[in-house]
C-alpha cells in the first residue's frame, strides 16, 4: 500500500514537471527573425532598419536590435511589417524605383503574413 502510494505520488510529480516544461516553451512567443522573413529583410529593408541605416527607420525597427525587443514588441512590430509590405508602404516607393531588386513578389508578402 505504501508502495502504491509513494509510486502514485511519483507519477504525479513527474507529471507536473512535464506539464511545466511544456508551458514554458508555449509562453515563448515572441517573433525569431526565420529564414525566409530574414532572407527578405536583408535584401529589401536593412539599408534603413539596421544599426547602419537611417535614423526615423532605424527608430521605428532596427533589425540588428531585433534579438532584444520584447516578445510584445516583436510580435507588434511583425504585425506592422505585414502591414506595411501588403499596402506597399514599405519599402518606399523611392526606394524601390532606385533599387528595383527591393521590391517584394506576392510570395515574399504572404511570407510576412504567415510570420
Ligand atoms: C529607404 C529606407 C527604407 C527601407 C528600404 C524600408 N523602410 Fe521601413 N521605414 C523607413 C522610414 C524612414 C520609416 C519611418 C517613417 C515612416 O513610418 O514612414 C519606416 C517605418 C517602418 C515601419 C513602422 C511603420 C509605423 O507606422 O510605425 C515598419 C514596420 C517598416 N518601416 C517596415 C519595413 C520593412 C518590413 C521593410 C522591408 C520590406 C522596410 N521597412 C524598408 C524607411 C525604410
Amino acid at each position: 500500500m505504501k508502495n502504491f502510494l509513494l509510486t502514485g505520488v511519483f507519477t504525479l510529480i513527474i507529471c507536473l514537471f512535464c506539464g511545466f516544461i511544456i508551458s514554458a516553451q508555449q509562453q515563448e512567443k515572441g517573433k525569431a527573425l526565420t529564414k525566409d522573413v530574414s532572407q527578405i529583410i536583408n535584401r529589401s529593408c536593412v539599408t534603413c532598419h539596421s544599426d547602419k541605416g537611417s535614423g526615423m527607420a532605424k527608430m521605428k525597427v532596427n533589425f540588428d536590435k531585433w534579438q532584444s525587443y520584447s516578445d510584445e514588441k516583436q510580435v507588434k512590430l511583425a504585425q506592422k511589417c505585414y502591414q506595411e509590405v501588403s499596402k506597399g508602404g514599405m519599402p518606399p516607393k523611392g526606394f524601390i524605383k532606385s533599387n528595383p531588386g527591393a521590391a517584394l513578389s506576392p510570395e515574399e508578402i504572404d511570407i510576412f503574413r504567415n510570420w
